[in-house]
């Protein structure tokens, strides 16, 4: 296996030309998804881990066209909800290929994935909490099981993606052995889980390491299991300046912590495949100059792209209009009344005018996906891109599909039947 290309696209490494032809004909704010460098992410995974199962955590970007790209490798799906084991089997992944990882899962969540394991009695269900182990059991389910750890180690890009030591996520570690040893007779105990959290930098590595050793402790501890899985977590680099994750570092040091086990190694990353793949394209509406600064309004925000207002994410952002003018220092901010709706402060962008078209670099994982319509805004369109071919993905909302789930007094009167 080839071994996928250069670590980091950066935005400067797109096709200028291309993007603007694309807005041109899409409209904005416009997604674009590049199938190739998906393969190429892929790629890098599967020879620094030769050994290791490796799945696409689907929630990174769970397109259609995405999901098919990576099925195509021998990269299966991990799934954190009933739409996303829809839409991998929807996708093509046969039933052994997807594993279902339950958090705090909705009966209907449950009802539908044990529906589908029954026709699909290869899948896998990953519980973190002995509730759901319940609930499974009141389904009929009696298959693969494999069970959540709260390893009590997070780490991650941001306090509110550091996953592995909050309550919420997984069963306390020192209690997963007894309780494996309870529930072997009635499932098929098939693995150890834990996931430490997402954006993992070179310099969470201790952490990392960390979890890997602990994760494998506990698979020596429960013995006789077919995987032991450590969780997604790579970080790729959203600055121009910061330097990629050398992933056979990566892999060293997680073959290293996890020790002698006969239990398969098993990863789950999703931004790593995605992010890199995806560019925002949004139109610049309005330029303002006030004293300290210029301010561009552009059609995307963070209904478009949630990152920066949640987590005071950095995305590049280049204007594609005007690449060799000198810049100025600018604020970027969407179209939505928030204050929090503003993709950077102090960014240098080359000289915006109106009707520019700017890009948004990094954006194909957790872009698309945590999207709203707040404000009654719709969403994105969505192009993806294959070598010299292009198509349309997703279309874009409309006005109409933002009122289309509403229902008038007269339509459904009211009744207290
Ligand atoms: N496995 C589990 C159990 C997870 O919860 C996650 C991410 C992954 C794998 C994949 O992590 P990744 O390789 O993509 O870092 N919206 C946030 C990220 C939230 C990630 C949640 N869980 C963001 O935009 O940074």
């Amino acid at each position: 296996m080839s071994d996928g290309g250069p670590a980091v696209r950066r935005l400067a490494d797109w096709n200028r030309e291309r993007l603007l032809s694309l807005a041109d004909e899409f409209g904005s704010p416009l997604y674009v998804t590049d199938l190739q460098r998906v393969r190429e992410n892929c790629a890098r995974l599967l020879s620094a881990f030769p050994d290791a199962h490796v799945s696409y955590a689907v929630k990174a970007h769970a397109g259609r066209a995405v999901l098919e790209t990576v099925r195509e490798t021998d990269i299966d799906a991990e799934c954190a909800s009933a739409g996303e084991v829809e839409r991998a089997l929807a996708a093509g992944f046969p039933g052994d290929r997807i594993r279902y990882t339950a958090v705090n899962p909705p009966a209907a969540d449950l009802d539908h994935v044990v529906e589908r394991w029954e026709e699909n009695p290869e899948l896998t269900i990953t519980v973190g909490a002995t509730d759901t182990i319940d609930r499974l059991r009141e389904r009929g389910f009696d298959g693969r099981l494999c069970l959540r750890a709260n390893p009590g180690i997070g780490a991650g890009h941001h306090e509110k993606v550091r996953t592995g030591a909050h309550a919420k996520f997984g069963i306390p570690i020192d209690r997963v052995s007894d309780l494996a040893a309870g529930v072997r007779d009635e499932f098929d105990l098939v693995g150890v889980h834990a996931h430490a959290g997402s954006g993992i930098s070179g310099d969470d590595l201790s952490a990392h390491r960390e979890l890997v050793r602990r994760m494998g402790d506990l698979a020596r501890s429960v013995g006789d299991l077919e995987f032991v899985a450590v969780g997604g977590g790579f970080g790729v680099p959203y600055r121009e300046d910061e330097p990629a994750l050398d992933l056979a570092t990566v892999a060293d040091a997680t073959r290293e912590a996890l020790g002698g086990t006969d239990a398969q190694l098993a990863i789950e990353p999703g931004r790593y495949v995605v992010a890199d793949a995806g560019v925002l394209l949004s139109r610049v509406n309005t330029v303002k100059a006030v004293p300290e600064t210029t301010v561009v309004g552009i059609d995307a925000g963070m209904t478009s792209l949630l990152r920066p207002a949640m987590y005071d994410a950095y995305h590049a952002i280049s204007n594609l209009s005007r690449p060799d003018t000198e810049t100025v220092p600018t604020i970027v901010a969407g179209p939505v009344c928030e204050t929090s709706d503003v993709f950077a402060d102090g960014r240098p962008l080359s000289r915006p005018e109106r009707g520019d078209l700017l890009a948004l670099g990094n954006a194909g994982a957790y872009g698309y996906e945590m999207a709203s319509t707040y404000n009654s805004r719709p969403r994105p369109a969505e192009v993806v891109l294959d070598g010299d071919e292009f198509r349309l993905a997703r279309r874009r909302e409309t006005l109409d599909d933002v009122t289309s789930l509403e229902r008038t007094a007269s339509e459904h009167p009211h009744t207290d039947q």
